[in-house]
């Protein structure tokens, strides 16, 4: 096979092959730890976030790198995102070979090979790029020059939180007109991320915070504006802020990723949407109310929340590799063998854990969707954009 697709393809066909026995089956019998989606939750918090843009300017770009899912990110468009937002140009790459035509990179890509990759997968999606360097700007203009390809960019800005984007609006300035300047490259506006509000717990500061980075966005976007270049998209935030910042008419695209599976940390934080995602888990002892469960840091995600049971308070008393432990009480009813699911902390870093994640309607298995691309690295795309 040579396609620039094929890693994502026999993706799909590894996971169909090594996991769809399961399909038809009870979730009572599937190997655990297993990592379960009910897919009813997880439609209704599609169509719970799409009601809550209705009206809006703001049009839903969700971000892609909480599920690594293109199944999932497929039903959010065909429910009416305009496209994705990925964490790297791998996930676009999965993106892009299974359909999903419109694709924000939102991250500096820095690397000769992400940059080469950027502008070979131009040919066969719609790709925007964030910048925030002007030798970047220079070099993936140059990479974009030598395939023959383009690719839409916005203009990084760092709003608060103090990670990647231009610190002044002169700075995003001078790299707007670069850009512009630079074939290759399409100038499209300011892409910002106010991930310093989304960890604030009290709802009313949460708000102060976020309107505060939203308005410092826009006066950039107006700068550029009032400079004669173009600027028509402000793309920024996530689950966190998607009630302030997906109803402020500045904000052009909202980012927000993790409604779709509602984990542990964003569950605290805003109301409104369904726990999607769970690990499936065996009691594997029981020790009076001490309950060990067959999941740990290997299988569950336990970064800013440690997971919690679904459906119950009981705090786990610590997560090691393999094990959660649990101190419960005479309440609970679950002996060894039986099953528990666990909400995870964080999704996106318990996603990247798994290999498949097992569609489930009622209980039963309908269907095993690939996570990918997994980890960090380029799962055969760098070979195989450089061979397409
Ligand atoms: C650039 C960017 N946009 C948006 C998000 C929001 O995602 P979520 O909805 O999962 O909070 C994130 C989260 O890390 C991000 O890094």
């Amino acid at each position: 096979m040579s396609d620039w697709r094929e890693p994502w393809l026999r993706a799909r066909e590894r996971i169909a092959d090594l996991y769809g026995r399961h399909v038809g089956e009870s979730i009572d019998v599937l190997p655990t730890p297993a990592l379960v989606v009910d897919v009813d939750a997880l439609q209704r918090n599609i169509a719970t976030m799409m009601a809550a843009l209705d009206g809006q300017t703001a049009r839903l770009r969700p971000h892609t790198k909480v599920q690594k899912s293109p199944d999932i990110a497929l039903m959010q468009v065909y429910a009416g995102a305009i496209g994705v937002t990925v964490a790297s140009v791998w996930e676009a790459a999965a993106m892009a070979a299974a359909d999903v035509g419109d694709i924000l990179i939102a991250n500096e890509l820095v690397p000769p090979d992400r940059v080469a990759a950027a502008a070979a997968l131009a040919a066969h999606a719609r790709l925007t790029l964030a910048v925030d360097d002007a030798r970047n700007i220079d070099a993936l203009s140059a990479a974009m020059t030598s395939r023959g390809t383009e690719a839409d960019v916005l203009v990084d800005v760092d709003v608060g939180m103090g990670r990647c984007g231009a610190r002044s609006p002169e700075e995003a300035l001078r790299l707007a007109a670069q850009v512009q300047a630079a074939p290759g490259l399409r100038l499209r506006g300011v892409m910002a991320y106010e991930g310093h509000c989304m960890l604030e717990p009290d709802p009313e500061r949460r708000t102060r915070l976020a309107g505060r980075a939203m308005d410092h966005a826009a006066s950039v976007k107006e700068l550029f504006r009032a400079e004669g270049l173009p600027a028509d998209t402000l793309s920024m935030g996530g689950t966190g802020t998607y009630n302030i910042t997906g109803r402020n008419p500045q904000v052009t695209e909202l980012q927000a990723g993790s409604y779709v599976f509602m984990d542990a940390f964003h569950g605290n934080l805003v109301p409104g949407f369904e726990v999607s995602l769970t690990v499936l888990t065996s009691v594997i002892a029981r020790h009076g109310d001490t309950v060990i469960l067959d999941a740990g840091r290997k299988s569950i995600g336990i970064d800013f929340v440690l997971p919690p049971m679904l459906g119950h308070d009981y705090v786990a008393r610590y997560y090691a590799e393999e094990h959660a432990l649990f101190d419960t009480d005479d309440r609970f009813r679950a002996d060894i063998g039986d099953r528990v699911r666990l909400v995870s902390g964080y999704a996106p870093t318990t996603v990247n854990l798994h290999d498949v994640l097992f569609a489930v309607r009622d209980d039963q298995v309908v269907d095993v969707w690939p996570v990918f691309p997994r980890g960090p690295g380029h799962s055969g795309f760098l070979t195989s954009l450089e061979r397409g």
